[in-house]
């Protein structure tokens, strides 16, 4: 257990929960995250190295944080990923150690990554159509996501779950299938409304299904589901099927839930975030790189967490008009406000 005292912030929120993104690189091109040609990648030596990352990973265990997740970008292309993995899981103040990932390199991955001491993975997965995927993420690798996940199922996790990102007119028909899919595997799948964050340039409210929606569908095959109430401070809220069957719906897009909000995100290149929509950031890579002390950097985090205020959903969703949140020549100017670059 950490003995931290707790560090809330000015809405009372503590600081728990740690995103990093080890890389903002990506074998798939998901419509929702990075539709466009091109992108301008962060320069190599600006990405942090593991041993800044475990530096880091130390002190915000120090300030209270119990929860770590690894993420991109993909980030099984960061080489290596399971010394990373053993480094962070050697915290004893970290209860858990997650990955979020698109699956296409976990058939390779899946056992080195858990003999490490990862606990639990996430698989994005959003369609079960090979031709759909192929279509709307440009992979054709629709077979070793599958791989992927049952190598993951295969490889002892604490949990296995699957992110299904619900799309209008793309995968929408598909929402029953997938959560029969995850029936079948015994996975938990979780539906998460399309997000307006930096990244998603085709956004449109048009292309929302709302958690309402969602439930509309599970209830027209399955009838009623029940809510589980569970009051906890994960983003996802979880219903049962008559027979037991879990599956979260993750309504970031109309039914934020900032006031629960203890997460605090990390980009590739080392710039502490207080939130997924976040403009400024802590660029805690140059404090590392001038020699900063634990200490020191520690009095700044706790200086940025006292201070924020951020509810960045909440605030997109009270907007009359909702529309794209950047236009691509403000993701090429800065790339951190891209979602592959933060932390999906
Ligand atoms: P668990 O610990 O398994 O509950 O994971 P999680 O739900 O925190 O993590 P995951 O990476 O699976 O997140 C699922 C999705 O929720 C993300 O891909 C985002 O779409 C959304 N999400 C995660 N964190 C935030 C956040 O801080 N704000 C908002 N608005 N959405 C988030
Ligand atoms: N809306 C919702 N979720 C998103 N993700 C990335 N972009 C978006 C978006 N625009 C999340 C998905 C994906 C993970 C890597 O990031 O859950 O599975
Ligand atoms: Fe947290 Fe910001 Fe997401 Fe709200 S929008 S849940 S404050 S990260």
């Amino acid at each position: 257990m950490s003995s931290a005292p707790l560090l809330t912030d000015r809405l009372g929120r503590p600081l728990r929960n740690l995103r990093i993104s080890v890389t903002d690189r990506c074998n798939m091109r998901c419509r929702y995250c990075m539709p466009e040609a091109d992108y301008v990648w962060l320069p190599r030596q600006s990405i942090l190295t593991f041993e800044e990352i475990g530096r880091l990973a130390g002190i915000f265990t120090g300030l209270g944080v119990t929860k770590l997740r690894l993420t991109g970008g993909e980030p099984l292309l960061r080489h290596d990923l399971p010394t990373l993995v053993s480094l962070l899981a050697g915290n004893s103040a970290l209860h858990d150690l997650a990955l979020t990932t698109n699956g296409i390199l976990l058939q390779r991955h899946a056992l080195a990554l858990r003999a490490a001491g990862l606990r639990r993975v996430t698989v994005s997965l959003d369609t079960l159509r090979p031709d759909r995927m192929l279509e709307f993420a440009r992979s054709a690798r629709h077979g070793d996501v599958l791989r992927g996940i049952e190598s993951a199922l295969g490889a002892g996790f604490d949990s296995v779950k699957l992110n299904t990102v619900v799309i209008a007119g793309y995968n929408d028909d598909e929402i029953t299938d997938l959560l029969e899919f995850g029936r079948r595997q015994g996975v938990e799948v979780r539906f998460i409304e399309y997000m307006d964050v930096g990244g998603a340039t085709g956004w449109s409210p048009a292309q929302v299904v709302s958690q309402g929606q969602i439930l509309q569908a599970v209830e027209r095959r399955y009838g009623p589901v029940t809510a589980r109430h569970e009051g906890s401070w994960a983003p996802a809220e979880r219903f049962a099927l008559r027979d037991g069957t879990v599956f979260g719906v993750i309504a970031s897009t109309t039914a934020p839930f900032c006031r629960t909000c203890d997460r605090a995100r990390l980009t590739a290149d080392g710039t502490w975030l207080l939130c997924l929509y976040g403009e400024q950031g802590l660029d805690l890579r140059e404090l590392l790189r001038i020699g900063a002390d634990d200490a020191e950097i520690a009095a700044r985090l706790t200086a940025g967490w006292k201070a924020r205020t951020d509810r960045g959903a909440e605030q997109r969703a009270t907007l009359a008009e909702r529309g794209v949140l950047h236009q691509i020549e403000t993701l090429r100017a800065d790339p951190r406000r891209e979602m592959h670059t933060r932390g999906g």
